[in-house]
């Protein structure tokens, strides 16, 4: 799947697609208390989305269940919603949330507390979404791709904290998961210039411990191997001449 460039007009829809999503993800963190199951997160999600006029994204995406992934503590991302799993106080559950309007994708994921977490989860929620922000002051046209990348992993060094490697962000437009792959630590290469009107996923995934990661037997569902708490921050941004607009925040 190539690079795209998208119009004014593609433009337009790509902001209104994730517009929309922006309002999915605060009406899912609104929601979230302890005692609620991962599969209640999922139907708040999936009714908001269609009730938008919109088609979620997620929902059997190569197979995927559900239309959010909803994914607790040492689950790092793709979390199967469950009616049996009961978010706990103390918790923290990473939401990823994608939606189609008029054939464009948006895409975004958000950690939250349940109830109160100890100090050292809220730093790593923090510390996960200001890396999003490092990485992006790169993000501008003229600029490398692994620029993002590599102010990423310099902002999350000093932290100690594990990067995932086996997972990255992307490209994303008339498809969810467009090129180029938007590593979060750091890349020899420069990777490809950034041009004006690109449409990128960036979404680090910042573990606690170590940074190695594993599947589930469920296929989906990615897990830290030491056991560590692990949070996601992802938005979807344009890239212009100057700083970048980022199109899912509410
Ligand atoms: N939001 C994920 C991403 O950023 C995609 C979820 S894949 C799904 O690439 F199958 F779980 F939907
Ligand atoms: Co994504």
């Amino acid at each position: 799947m190539a690079v795209t460039i998208k119009s004014e007009r593609e433009i337009e829809l790509m902001r209104e697609s994730c517009r929309l999503l922006a309002i999915v993800h605060k009406e899912m963190e609104e929601s979230i208390r302890p005692g609620m199951s991962t599969l209640e997160v999922d139907m708040i999600g999936d009714t908001l989305i269609r009730k938008l006029g919109c088609i979620p994204n997620f929902k059997n995406y190569h197979g995927y269940p559900a239309s959010i992934c909803v994914s607790v503590n040492d689950e790092v991302v793709h979390g199967i919603p469950n009616k049996h799993r009961i978010l706990q106080e103390g918790d923290i559950v990473s939401l990823d949330a994608g939606l189609i309007y008029k054939g464009y994708h948006s895409d975004a994921a958000r950690t939250h507390a349940v109830g109160q977490i100890s100090p050292e989860a809220q730093k790593l929620i923090d510390v996960t979404r200001e890396s999003f922000f490092a990485g992006i002051k790169m993000a501008k046209a003229g600029n490398h791709l692994h620029d993002i990348s590599n102010a990423i992993d310099a902002f999350i060094k000093p932290h100690g904290y594990g990067i995932v490697r086996d997972l990255v962000g992307h490209g994303i437009g008339t498809s969810l998961h467009e090129d180029p792959q938007i590593p979060n630590f750091a890349q020899k290469r420069r990777g490809m210039k950034l041009q004006a009107g690109m449409t990128l996923a960036i979404e680090p995934m910042i573990n606690m411990g170590r940074a190695d990661v594993e599947w589930l037997d469920d296929d989906w569902t990615v897990v830290t191997e030491d056991g560590s708490w692990s949070a996601h921050y992802e938005n979807t941004i344009l890239i212009t001449d100057g700083e970048p607009e980022i199109l899912t925040l509410y």
